[in-house]
């Protein structure tokens, strides 16, 4: 029903996975700067930006960021041995990240920030100087792709090839500028409205015609993609639209050795989902109804009330919880569960979202018990963490000489990509064993399975 299988035939799953464990790569070191390249610095940019600025000055902490915090156990639990994950595999260090990006708005990150109105005037004050001195480059836009808003700050008109161009010319002067040498970039503009992959996205040669011919199935997030891929930087999808989940994009990303990674961060309340579905589920207890409702009033809800781009945003969180429950597994735990998801734009409450769950659920002999979930969350408080940790692992992933889908990074979004007839992993605590194995294996260290049988020999 939806596609729990593998295909054998898959070029993406020809690697046998025992051959790839046997040889972990040679890891980089992260010399020199890394530049952050970011389409979109709305609320989510300037939380994240502003929030680096503020933990290198020593005026807050990282929370939320695995990078920063986290701690990987190496070995058995009685060898004590847990470094920081920063400790263990060579990430960038915050004092050596430099900012670009796009936007359709002018204003400095300062400015947006204080519109975003995520973050505290006093806070943003004492970063003012950092912050005004990133300005957004022209956008390549459309707005068959984004509706309710509309900018100033754009490329002029052009082919989507000579679109494509300017962006790789921007890249190529932003690393120039920064002295960066490497980038890595994250889509954090706005959601564009739903489009399925289409002919243009079947071959590079047919994206790279579509290109040339201006073809409307090609949206501005998949042209940030291409200069992106095409300039080796790798790039990650925060939001829920098509970009790089295409072929044409996939196989391009492949050839030219880049990681790409998505889509749409996990955040507020498939967050939540994604916390409480495996638990329901690794007791075997049925959900007949789960109805979630969200009020925010941010620009990114103002995007959202657009059908097409809510559309987007429908389909990559009803699918979490499909896959983790697995109905066609249980069918008599999961089979009938009704599924609604709800987004309503509200501007009284900006960027401090509210998202409600009402779960109907039963145990023994059926007998029916509800969850209630209130989540008075900031989004953007909940996304900027992600941000850090996407770009700090995409480039260490860059560096392993890893390419095209980077499903290890599935911990952070709510749709992850996964290779042509994968399922994708939604349990975020499968998710998070997968990460630590990987920055395992990248360091040649063994895998943790959890069996535990050796302590008791
Ligand atoms: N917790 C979260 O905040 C969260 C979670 C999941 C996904 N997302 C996604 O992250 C994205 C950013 O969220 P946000 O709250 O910062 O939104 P936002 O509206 O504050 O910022 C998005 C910015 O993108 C700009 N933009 C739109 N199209 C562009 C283009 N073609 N080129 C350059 N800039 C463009 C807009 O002008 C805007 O400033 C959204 O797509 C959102 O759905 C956010």
């Amino acid at each position: 029903m939806n596609g729990h299988q593998n295909s054998p035939g898959s070029k993406e799953l020809s690697t046998s996975p025992d051959s790839a464990l046997k040889t972990p790569p040679q890891l980089k070191p992260a010399d020199g700067k890394l530049g952050i390249l970011i389409p979109g610095m709305g609320a989510v940019t300037t939380t994240f930006i502003a929030g680096v600025e503020a933990i290198k000055r020593g005026i807050s902490k990282p929370i939320g960021s695995v990078t920063q915090l986290a701690t990987i156990r190496l070995g058995k639990r009685t060898d004590n041995n847990t470094p920081k994950i920063h400790d263990f595999v060579p990430l960038a260090s915050l004092n050596d990240l430099e900012f670009g990006g796009w936007d359709i708005f002018e204003e400095n990150c300062y400015d947006a920030a204080v519109q975003a109105g995520v973050l505290e005037r006093p806070l943003l004050d004492q970063l003012r100087q950092p912050l005004e001195k990133i300005k957004p480059m022209p956008a390549v836009f459309d707005s068959e792709y984004v509706k309710r808003i509309h900018g100033p700050n754009l490329k002029p008109k052009a082919s989507k090839m000579d679109h494509a161009e300017m962006l790789m010319e921007d890249i190529r002067q932003f690393r120039e500028r920064s002295g960066a040498s490497r980038l890595a970039m994250i889509w954090c503009g706005s959601t564009e409205v739903f489009h399925r992959p289409a002919a243009v996205h079947q071959t590079l040669k047919d994206f790279e015609c579509g290109l040339q011919k201006n073809d409307p199935e090609i949206s501005p997030s998949q042209i940030y993609a291409y200069a992106a891929i095409k300039s080796g930087v790798p790039y990650a999808n925060g939001a829920p639209h098509l970009t790089v989940d295409a072929p044409a994009l996939m196989e391009m990303a492949r050839d030219r050795n880049v990681p790409i990674a998505g889509k749409d961060f996990k955040t507020g309340q498939t967050f939540m989902k994604t916390l409480i579905a495996p638990g329901l589920k690794s007791r075997m207890l049925g959900v007949s109804g789960w109805f979630s409702t969200n009020i925010l009033g941010n620009r990114d809800g103002e995007v959202l009330d657009d059908p097409g781009s809510f559309k987007s945003k429908e389909e990559s969180k009803l699918s979490a919880l499909e896959m983790i429950l697995q109905p066609e597994l249980y069918p008599e735990l999961y089979e009938h569960i009704y599924h609604k998801v709800r987004i309503n734009y509200y501007p009284p409450r900006g960027d401090a979202k509210e998202g409600w769950d009402n779960i109907d659920i039963f145990g023994w002999l059926g007998y029916p018990m509800q969850i209630k979930i209130d989540f008075l969350c900031r989004d953007s408080i909940l996304a900027a963490p992600l941000v850090l940790d996407l770009v700090l692992f995409m480039d260490l992933a860059q560096r392993a000489g890893m390419r095209g889908i980077q499903e290890w990074l599935s911990f952070y979004f709510k749709a992850p990509m996964t290779a042509q007839g994968l399922y994708p992993e939604h349990d975020i605590f499968i998710q998070l064993m997968k990460l630590k194995n990987t920055l395992r294996w990248m360091k040649g260290e063994q895998l943790i399975t959890h069996l535990g049988l050796e302590y008791y020999d």
